[in-house]
């Protein structure tokens, strides 16, 4: 059942790549037109809404954080992205205008069913993007985006948030493109880097026994922090909460720009800090600046395990650890960035003798609020 592998984890660790290629699979032509599953959302209602809302828990909260950076670049559209149980109690704001997007692998946590009733309540369209099909959330929605992920076993998500990244992608290409942001040329040419990238998910799953040696020599570590910025800070997050889920070790993650806010003062010798480094390709000079943090931390006696491009030699001389990830457009990188990070995780907590598929205190699926 396992394919050969020791646990479910590393076995959907591995299933990644297909898990982002069945979700991309007969969704959308070459001229982006994307094929809901069940799509009760008129296209002159997408065509008008001013904001959107992605409400979900845990891991599939931070795809929506991802989703955030892409639909927004894309579509000129808000988004807001809200823990599912905090949005239906602070009495948010949502209209007929409102598009709320529900991530959820399950399709069956408690806390998104009942943001989902709140927002229908509203008035709010609501797209599930779920993974098990005729759940709850997929029933109770306007319109379904299956992420064709598989079933995942192993409490703790992974191929399900990399099917999930790839289903917002989608939907913002989509409204791209429904709403004119875009060029038929240019969504093409978005599509064929998102097709390119389960080979480059692969590359990165098949350089696994580096991240798990590195593990392997960290079980003792009582904290780990991780840092990224721009849509490498929710990869940071999720980093951190797969090694508090597996490994049961404190970890925090952070956005890189506000290190110096506070978390700086964390750093001691030996800490163990994960950095995602953002392309050097990128515009913005986002890359320069998370260098000049690696060296900040560094200088502070932190031991650095850098997640950087291929060809980045600006991380060599600060970076005790690097974990290379192919070159990928800025926007599509937690596909590749955060597999070290799940690796890591899983190999810290074999390493450690826990049940790495059943962690202690949690349910794959949350059921009560
Ligand atoms: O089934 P869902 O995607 O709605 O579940 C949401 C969270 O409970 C889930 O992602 C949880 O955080 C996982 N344990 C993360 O590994």
């Amino acid at each position: 059942v396992k394919g050969g592998f020791a646990t479910f984890m590393d076995k959907e660790i591995h299933d990644q790549p297909q898990a982002v290629a069945d979700t991309l699979l007969g969704r959308a032509g070459t001229d982006g037109r994307l094929q809901l599953d069940e799509m009760r959302i008129r296209e002159s209602v997408l065509r008008t809404v001013d904001k959107i809302v992605v409400i979900a828990c845990g891991t599939a909260a931070y795809a929506g954080h991802v989703a955030k950076y892409a639909i927004e670049h894309w579509c000129r559209i808000p988004v807001e992205v809200e823990l599912a149980h905090e949005f239906r109690y602070r009495d948010p704001v949502v209209s007929e205008k409102t598009l709320v997007v529900a991530v959820s692998q399950s399709g069956e946590t408690m806390d998104t069913i009942m943001a989902v009733r709140h927002a229908r309540e509203q008035g709010a369209k609501v797209l599930a993007i779920v993974n098990t099909h005729g759940s709850t959330i997929a029933r109770e929605s306007d319109a379904v985006l299956y992420t064709h992920a598989g079933p995942e076993i192993a409490v703790a998500s992974t191929k399900a948030f990399l099917a999930q990244i790839t289903a917002c992608y989608l939907l913002g290409l989509y409204l791209a493109q429904l709403r004119g942001n875009k060029f038929a040329d240019e969504i093409a040419e978005d599509l064929a880097q998102l097709r390119a990238m389960p080979e480059k998910i692969q590359r990165v799953v098949d350089n696994e026994e580096h991240v798990r040696a590195v593990a392997r020599s960290m079980k003792d570590e009582p904290t780990v922090l991780f840092l990224g910025r721009h849509v490498g800070f929710p990869v940071a997050l999720e980093g951190a909460l797969k090694l508090k889920e597996l490994a049961y070790i404190h970890a925090e993650g952070f956005a890189a720009g506000e290190l110096k806010h506070g978390p700086i003062a964390l750093v001691e010798e030996g800490q163990p800090v994960f950095v995602i480094v953002p392309s050097p390709r990128g515009r913005d000079a986002l890359h320069a600046k998370v260098i000049s943090n690696i060296q900040e931390i560094r200088a502070r006696g932190a031991h650095t395990m850098v997640i950087a491009e291929d060809g980045d030699e600006a991380v060599v001389p600060y970076a005790d650890e690097i974990f290379r990830i192919p070159q990928t457009p800025t926007l599509l990188a937690p596909l590749v960035s955060v597999v070290p990070l799940q690796i890591f995780a899983a190999a810290l907590a074999t390493a450690k003798g826990l049940d790495v598929d059943q962690p202690r205190n949690l349910a794959k699926s949350v059921t009560v609020e």
